[in-house]
């Protein structure tokens, strides 16, 4: 390359696809590609793209067509949209979002080099109005949306964004179907990576000095690989030598096994922080979601685990107005809600997701949606509070942060070992390292701290 390309990702959606855009200015950094600071420095923008929910895919539509502005200065520049949403959309993408050059599905970064390379520099094109995304016919983008259900992306270098804490995908796609959910489609079945290359890939993160890994998967705790369980994995990364915490997202409640609560137990570095996502507390919308589990069933492992870590922090996904939630139904979630009393919830309003087994339900099952967001706003006020609760008895406590970064507002920003956000004054040289810190104030979903000077260990310990 005779002058290096300058690359510029913009990620939308769940930490899989943060992980996935490491990997992304990974490969196109062996080809001699830099990373830009900002869309308007690049010559490739990459929209990394999540379609979970409708709204995740609005917000991209309108984004694209406000990136063409940036043609007009760079007549060069190639903008290309990746990730879940492009591989559910294809070609209509090019229909729906302003110019595209590029529309890629997750199985196939490897070519995205070569991809590229083979695009003609797209000429410029008077936008018509403002930054209103353009509609019309497709332009002629290239479309790669192929399955590869050997794609681990072993041997790719990702360039990762935080020294502190890395994300290390263990697991690619879904083999549940959940009838809600359109990640199995856009994902495809369910892959392991080597948990060899998995060790490798850890190992060489703690001689880097990162000293905090997340193993992520869509289904983390179903990972399978000849005869390595999820929890044997998980006690050899614990096992690291420099590796101090060690987390996991997202668990499935159907794979969540008593051997997995022992090695959380037993391994002093996995954090004691579990994110097991529940979606309903009624036996008849689990069923109908195919969630393959029971109130009772799920409810009982999260007897396990806080008998076996009492002060374990837990976090959860749920969903309302799935069609054909009774109001009954609905109030069965609010209970258990108030029953497991979560330390952070992640809480939505069903979004219907073209081609998932739901949209197949009878059309007057469907919510209003008014019903549908005002069970979710008194959902998320229940869950608010109960939080500001637990978060406001943890004043006054002295908790290990790892410090990550300077935080908005000044001063510095870390998490605690249950995953919950502390921001204090201190000098910016803790970055990277350990620190006690006391917890003086919350937000109620936040916590305001103060260094305990005597007791910095800014170095970490092997
Ligand atoms: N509508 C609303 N929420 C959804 N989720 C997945 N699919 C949908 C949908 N169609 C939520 C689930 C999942 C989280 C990542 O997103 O709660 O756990
Ligand atoms: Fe979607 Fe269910 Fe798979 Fe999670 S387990 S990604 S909710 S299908």
């Amino acid at each position: 390359m005779s002058q290096q390309k300058r690359a510029y990702i913009e990620t939308y959606g769940c930490q899989m696809n943060i992980s996935d855009s490491e990997l992304m200015y990974g490969i196109l950094a062996e080809q001699g590609y830099t990373a830009a600071d900002s869309a308007e420095e690049a010559d490739v923008i990459l929209v990394n793209t999540c379609a979970i929910r409708d709204h995740a895919e609005q917000r991209v539509i309108g984004r694209v067509g406000q990136l063409q502005q940036i043609r007009q200065s760079r007549p060069e520049l190639l903008i290309g949209v990746t990730g879940c949403m492009a591989q559910r959309m294809g070609e209509d993408l090019l229909k729906h979002a302003g110019q595209v050059d590029l529309v890629m599905g997750p199985d196939a970064y490897r070519q995205l080099p070569e991809k590229l390379a083979s695009l003609a520099p797209a000429p410029p094109k008077p936008s018509p109005r403002s930054s209103l995304p353009v509609m019309g016919a497709p332009k002629g983008g290239l479309t790669v949306l192929g399955f590869d259900p050997f794609e681990n992306y072993e041997g790719i270098t990702a360039r990762r964004t935080s020294a502190v804490s890395a994300w290390v995908p263990i697991q690619r796609g879904c083999n549940y179907r959940c009838t809600y959910c359109i990640v199995p489609y856009v994902r495809g079945d369910e892959k392991n990576r080597d948990p060899e290359q998995i060790l490798a890939e850890v190992r060489a993160l703690a001689a880097d000095g990162v000293p905090e890994v997340t193993l992520l998967g869509q289904t983390v705790n179903s990972y399978e690989h000849g005869d390595w369980s999820f929890p044997r994995l998980l006690r050899e990364v614990a096992r690291v030598d420099g590796i101090r915490r060690v987390r996991f997202t997202s668990p499935h409640p159907n794979d969540f096994t008593r051997d997995l609560v022992e090695v959380m137990a037993e391994e002093p570095t996995v954090c004691s922080q579990l994110h097991l996502p529940v979606q309903s507390g009624h036996n008849r919308t689990l069923k109908r979601m195919l969630r393959r589990y029971t109130v009772e069933q799920y409810l009982e492992k999260i007897e396990w685990v806080r008998e076996a870590i009492p002060h374990i922090a837990l976090s959860t996904d749920v969903i309302v107005a799935f069609p054909g939630e009774t109001d009954e139904e609905y109030e069965a979630t609010l209970d258990l809600m108030r029953t497991v009393r979560y330390d952070d919830a992640f809480m939505y309003k069903y979004s219907l997701r073209d081609g998932t087994p739901a949209t197949r339900l009878p059309a007057e099952q469907f919510v209003p949606d008014e019903v549908g967001q005002a069970r979710l706003e008194r959902l998320i006020a229940t869950h608010r509070e109960i939080q500001a609760e637990i978060y406001r008895a943890e004043v006054g406590c002295v908790e290990e942060v790892l410090v990550e970064k300077t935080g908005r507002r000044g001063g510095l920003q870390g998490r605690t070992e249950s995953n919950k956000v502390v921001t204090f004054e201190g000098p910016e040289s803790l970055i990277g390292g350990f620190a006690e810190v006391r917890l003086v104030s919350t937000t109620g979903a936040t916590f305001g701290g103060e260094l305990v000077e005597s007791a910095v260990a800014a170095e970490p310990v092997a």
